[in-house]
């Protein structure tokens, strides 16, 4: 079990990303997570290729790269040649989810899968042994700060248990809503990521807020 923190950079502020990756850099989180948005999948439009490409060059730490975008296996090559490390995928936004998750790891990048609050995490079962992670989504996709979901706690359990049983070494990664507060409970569950926007940017102290989140 890891205690992963990986800040959202869609909170951050794009007018002086590079002072945010070096905080990112010289702080306690392990990864930069990069929400990408096409509007056809969620409702928002966020950043894509170019702006990932760009902070490839100064970020120290992988990039942890989660799409939200329909058909995803179409950009899987261009997400690679733009610097992820990490590539998830919604379980909702892929028809033939087992061959984009080979296609991932083929082009030599950490395979993940996302599900929406509303999906169940036995929909995993038959691809779990293959997968590097699975994120569970605590809000509906789309945007950063919104209130976080409880039910997710059950779901990170009881996928914590699959994991176990099948002898699996899949990450559980939780995204939406995350501080302080749920901080603690949600490694407790099983969670071995935490994904924090809001709660790392608005902060005073944003490294001091990713110090309490890898400690909780
Ligand atoms: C939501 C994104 C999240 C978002 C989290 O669709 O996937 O990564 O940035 O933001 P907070 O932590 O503010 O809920
Ligand atoms: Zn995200």
């Amino acid at each position: 079990m890891s205690r992963l923190v990986s800040p959202s950079m869609l909170s951050a502020n794009f007018l002086h990303l590079e002072k945010d990756i070096e905080m990112i850099n010289q702080s306690e989180a392990d990864w930069f997570h990069l929400d990408v948005m096409d509007g056809m999948y969620v409702p928002n439009i966020s950043f894509g290729l170019p702006v990932i490409q760009q902070i490839k060059k100064k970020a120290e730490k992988p990039l942890d790269v989660h799409l939200m975008i329909e058909k995803p296996e179409r950009y899987i090559d261009d997400f690679k040649n733009a610097g992820a490390d990490i590539l998830t995928v919604h379980l909702e936004a892929s028809t033939h989810l087992h061959r984009t998750i080979q296609a991932i790891k083929a082009a030599g990048m950490k395979a993940g899968v996302a599900l929406n609050p509303h999906t169940n995490v036995s929909l995993l079962d038959d691809v779990l042994v293959d997968l590097d992670m699975v994120l569970i989504m605590s809000v509906n996709p789309g945007f950063g700060g919104q209130n976080f979901i409880p039910q997710a706690i059950h779901k990170i359990k009881k996928l914590h248990n699959q994991i176990e049983s099948l002898g699996a070494r899949t990450l559980i990664q939780v995204d939406g809503g995350v501080d302080d507060k749920n901080a603690a409970e949600l490694y407790h569950a099983g969670a071995d990521c935490l994904v924090a926007g809001s709660y790392v940017f608005k902060s005073a102290d944003p490294m001091a807020a990713i110090s309490k989140l890898k400690k909780a």
